[in-house]
């Protein structure tokens, strides 16, 4: 038996043991820097002479790890071992695929603070959101874990007399992963459970800059006892095997979070039926967001600035959830530019290695040119309050950069930027700011920082987003107590971490018997 779940809590690093800790696995992270990771296909490790190299953001000079590509071919040999092992393991008792995915939690609970190091150094992450996102890894294995034995009944339906009826779940096939690298420990933990642990096997492409926590994941997995064929490691190039993992005609399952581009793109291409293929692929698309702190005038403005700051530069924005757009009632507007702009200056930039940094790098060169032209952008469409600079001569480091009196209209006010950048307009009123807030075609996250009760529940009926949180931060979704996922072009609302979120991964069939 297993106790209710309950999210993993996050390390307090205000104490001395846990810093020593902590400290202790960052030695122990740089002992393996360098070493090479293979590919995982029908349970044989298979090495091939073209490799990813993983770099930390922070160090340019300094390479996390190397990692097999695959080729077609290879990929081939991981959709044959994907649908053999899928007869064996569809059969397999639910409880019993939950158990994997329990032992992993365990496994992963053990090396807590090494797979956080490690996420320090391969994606930038400084010390508390690297503690976040493998606290939330750990909780997507023991919430689906547990949300798989609920579902193994199937659900209740009515019989008439004479007749036995079943509702019953089935899985589905191969599936393909395809995580993204900002949470790359959990939304890769995630995506690569939810369906393994509903029967179905998985082709894992890591994200490019993050392969090297993903190959120590595999191994988990393996070490907690996943069957051979049933999770292959496929990393490479997404112009080398991108297509053709969402093409295979052996595909049924497409789970993808990144960019809107790439997952309109999987979308489109998964809707082509392929020779041979007898089935509808499932796409599940977490894309984008552009989101909103909406500012009322009745409100607790150091709750706002808070929030404002959380939401705009956790992990330097790179967050779909990001809060990169800050509407405010003009009354409190002045005061909260200011106040915002005050805390910003004082938030340390730096290496995330070092315990007391607040924001590391952005992730790799392409991001830096990005975000960078973008600001270019802002200091044409708004004022600039604070940041604005940036310097690549070791790692990607960009400062935290605020602009005022952007017109809703702007591109820094409507494009995803990914990036610490956020764009302030003002709004008359709190029906304006409502209007702003929904005026994107994204509609991920959102927050409201007000203490009227009446504009709370309006918020509730139009603003149009996914996450919708009251009186705090817009990022930071709890697995299990914030089930996440967005309306409009943010995707197909899968909503990660909540009740529903299996069921994509799984066919209902309806059984009925006349007696
Ligand atoms: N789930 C994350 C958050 O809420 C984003 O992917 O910030």
């Amino acid at each position: 038996m297993y106790t209710a779940y309950r999210h993993e809590p996050f390390t307090d690093f205000t104490k001395e043991e846990n810093i020593k800790d902590f400290q202790q696995a960052l030695e122990k992270v740089e002992g393996y820097l360098g070493d090479d990771y293979p590919l995982l296909i029908d349970g044989e490790k298979v090495t091939t002479d073209d490799k990813l190299v993983s770099y930390n953001p922070a160090n340019k000079e300094e390479i996390i790890g190397t990692v097999s590509k695959a080729t077609p071919e290879l990929v081939d040999k991981a959709f044959d071992a994907a649908t053999r092992a899928f007869e064996t393991w569809r059969h397999t008792n639910p409880t019993a695929r939950a158990e994997v995915l329990f032992r992993a939690a365990a496994i992963m609970r053990r090396r807590k603070h090494e797979f956080s190091a490690l996420l320090v150094k391969e994606a930038g992450k400084p010390w508390k959101e690297a503690d976040a996102d493998i606290a939330e890894a750990i909780d997507f294995l023991e919430y689906y874990a547990r949300q798989m034995i609920e579902l193994k009944q199937g659900k209740p339906i009515n019989s008439r007399d004479g007749e036995f009826n079943q509702y019953v779940y089935q899985p589905m096939g191969a599936a393909v992963t395809i995580p993204p690298w900002n949470f790359a420990g959990a939304i890769m933990v995630g995506t690569t459970v939810a369906p393994l642990v509903t029967g179905n096997t998985v082709l894992l492409k890591p994200a490019e800059p993050t392969p090297v926590i993903a190959a120590k994941f595999v191994e988990i997995l393996e070490e907690a006892g996943a069957p051979k064929g049933v999770i292959n490691f496929v990393p490479g190039e997404p112009s080398e095997i991108g297509d053709y993992l969402v093409d295979h005609p052996k595909t049924s399952i497409i789970t993808f979070t990144g960019s809107r581009a790439t997952g309109l793109r999987i979308y489109e291409r998964a809707a082509v039926v392929q020779e041979g293929q007898q089935h509808l692929k499932r796409v599940i698309a977490e894309m984008g967001g552009k989101d909103t702190v909406v500012v009322d005038n009745e409100a607790n403005l150091d709750t706002a600035v808070d929030a404002i700051i959380q939401s705009a530069f956790g992990f330097s924005g790179q967050k779909c959830s990001a809060g990169s757009r800050v509407i405010v009632h003009e009354d409190v507007y002045d005061e909260v530019v200011e106040r915002v702009g005050e805390r910003t200056k004082a938030l340390i930039v730096g290496d995330p290695a070092s315990k007391d940094t607040y924001m590391g790098p952005v992730v790799n060169q392409k991001a830096f040119d990005k975000i960078t032209g973008y600001i270019e952008i802002g200091k044409e469409e708004g004022r600039l309050i604070t940041g604005g600079d940036a310097d690549n001569s070791k790692g990607y480091f960009i400062n935290p950069t605020i602009f005022a009196d952007a017109a809703p209209d702007a591109r820094i006010m409507q494009e995803e930027i990914f990036g610490p950048v956020v764009a302030f307009a003002k709004a008359k009123n709190y029906d304006e700011a409502l209007d702003i807030a929904n005026n994107t075609e994204y509609g991920l996250t959102g927050a409201v920082i007000s203490n009227n009760s009446e504009h709370l529940e309006k918020a509730k009926h139009h603003f149009h987003v996914g996450n919708l949180y009251f009186n705090r931060n817009c990022t930071g979704a709890i697995v299990g107590y914030h089930p996440f996922g967005g309306f409009k072009m943010s995707g197909t609302d899968a909503k990660a971490g909540g009740p529903d979120h299996l069921l994509q991964y799984l066919h209902p069939k309806t059984i009925s018997q006349m007696l």
